[in-house]
């Protein structure tokens, strides 16, 4: 799981005057919408006893804890503590991290990280969302797999006959013809021929009786995202999908689905079902694959010239991890032994102020990697 990048927490249009919980690298998050329409999201972990932010209410646009009542603002400073009697000051170190927001794509994106703005590297670019002639559905799902093979399922093309033979892929033409990745510093995109057989159903009335070819483009973006662009007869379906690590062996997929044909409201159900029927397919694949982390090891697993992009990522990948942000071992947040600690994400406070930091309560995940060292 790698710190230090823009990740998509929730769906905007979820998201209200009202605490609510979300997940992401195995850390609880507190997130609300403010009077102004902005979005605060800090970590859900009280700095008092510990208790859970989220399960807390708002007080106009503050967050008080549901145990003792304390009240943060959304930059992470408590500025109210009931049991104190009037006059008596705040300590310094009553503060929980605050993470920046960005609404973008009609997803609250959050920085689970501590580099300043400038050395942050960028939220995709999703070109569709604003282009009039798409129109987009959200659809959501817990996979039991790791979201590094989640990623990697959506990336790979030699799957499609066989997991999707009769809804995408073909069986009788499973070949994949080499194909050459384009590479930038946080993604990487290829255009791959396949043979699909003719769409059924409401998309079949705009086909042809067979197809030939088509071009499909897959692709990842760092740290989470990977899309899948299938060029259909009569128009493009281009899908994103947000594999958002709850744990290490737990995946919440936010996926958001554009197309440029029947863009009526009224064919949304019917793409939003083909997108889960596919999905569905690809999910018995993911929960059953061993082992259930994506190795480090280039060699631990089988290449071929058609996992390319898949090697493109674990390569990417292997140089973040020696850049120190990666947050594995001791910083793995288990749910089923007794601990004493909780732990955190370094957020830009942190790095800001690095005397607070220092006497912070809650001490951060992935300190053994010098979180600091790629920033210089
Ligand atoms: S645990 Fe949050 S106020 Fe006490
Ligand atoms: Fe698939």
């Amino acid at each position: 799981m790698l710190k230090n990048f823009w990740y998509a927490i929730e769906f905007s249009h979820v998201v209200e005057h009202r605490p609510r919980k979300v997940t992401c690298l195995g850390q609880d998050f507190v997130i609300w919408r403010r009077r102004d329409g902005s979005v605060a999201c800090l970590s859900d972990l009280c700095v008092h006893r510990g208790g859970a932010l989220s399960l807390g209410t708002l007080v106009e646009d503050r967050v008080a804890c549901p145990y003792h009542g304390w009240e943060y603002e959304s930059d992470g400073t408590c500025v109210k503590i009931p049991a104190n009697p009037p006059g008596r000051g705040i300590p310094k170190k009553a503060r929980v991290d605050a993470y920046p927001i960005v609404e973008k794509y009609g997803l609250v994106w959050a920085y689970l990280g501590d580099l300043p703005e400038d050395k942050r590297p960028p939220i995709p670019h999703m070109a569709e969302h604003d282009d009039p002639s798409f129109r987009a559905v959200y659809w959501q799902t817990v996979v039991e797999a790791n979201y590094e093979r989640a990623m990697e399922n959506v990336v790979d093309a030699a799957h499609t006959p066989f997991v999707h033979g009769t809804a995408f892929g073909n069986p009788d033409k499973p070949e994949i013809p080499d194909y050459e990745v384009t590479q930038g510093e946080w993604h990487a995109e290829a255009d791959i021929l396949l043979n699909p057989p003719a769409p059924k159903g409401l998309w079949g009335m705009l086909s042809p009786k067979r197809l030939d070819t088509v071009v499909v483009t897959n692709g990842w973006y760092l740290p989470n995202v990977v899309k899948l662009h299938i060029r259909l007869p009569f128009g493009d379906l281009i899908m994103y999908d947000h594999n958002i690590p709850i744990s290490q062996g737990r995946t919440m997929v936010k996926l958001v689905g554009y197309r440029n044909f029947f863009t009526g409201k009224w064919a949304d159900r019917n793409a939003v079902k083909r997108i889960q029927r596919i999905f569905e397919q690809d999910r018995v694949v993911v929960e059953s694959q061993r082992p259930e982390l994506l190795p480090f090891d280039l060699a631990a697993e089988l290449h071929l010239r058609s996992d390319a992009l898949q090697i493109a990522y674990r390569r990417r990948r292997q140089e973040l991890i020696d850049d120190g942000w990666w947050l594995g071992g001791d910083d793995i947040v288990m749910g089923d032994v007794p601990r004493r600690e909780a732990t955190v994400i370094p957020s830009p406070a942190r790095r800001d102020n690095p005397e607070l930091a220092r006497a912070w309560v809650h001490k951060t995940r992935g300190d053994s990697h010098e979180p600091a060292r790629s920033a210089e």
